[in-house]
């Protein structure tokens, strides 16, 4: 059976970056590791690493993504969880031989070679799941 191993980040879509960060990296006193532009993804992420996980915040760049929608129609605040798991693959087939609703039905593969897929809030409890496998 394939096995969830950690909570890999928690993700927050935000409006603007540096307000947001003035809560994160300023007031909280969390690290900011990284702070990236993703053209692919028509956005920019900061990663603040916390032990085994971190929090990423994402805010778009452009106003016709995906997540530039999601900001629009429900404001900021949390986007999804990202579990790491050991095989994707078979977390897949596991997932929909339980009838759970997935965006992803294939896994997909990032430019870094990872691999992920999305469930759909409503098979969830209303949060947006993400699976890794590194
Ligand atoms: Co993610």
């Amino acid at each position: 059976m394939p096995k969830i191993k950690s909570i890999h980040h928690v993700a927050v879509v935000v409006q603007d970056m540096e307000k947001s960060l003035s809560f994160w990296r300023d007031a909280l006193g969390m690290e900011l590791h990284e702070l990236r532009d993703v053209p692919a993804e028509k956005s920019q992420v900061a990663f603040l690493p916390l032990n085994d996980a971190e929090i990423e915040l994402v805010m778009p760049t452009t106003d016709d993504s995906g997540i530039a929608k999601y900001l629009t129609k429900r404001g900021e605040g949390m986007h999804h969880i990202c579990l790491e798991v050991d095989n994707i693959s078979e977390m897949l087939a596991q997932l929909k031989s339980k009838n759970v609703r997935l965006i992803n039905d294939e896994v997909r593969k990032a430019n870094d070679g990872k691999q992920y897929a999305f469930i759909h809030p409503e098979s969830t409890g209303g949060v947006l799941v993400e699976l890794y496998q590194i």
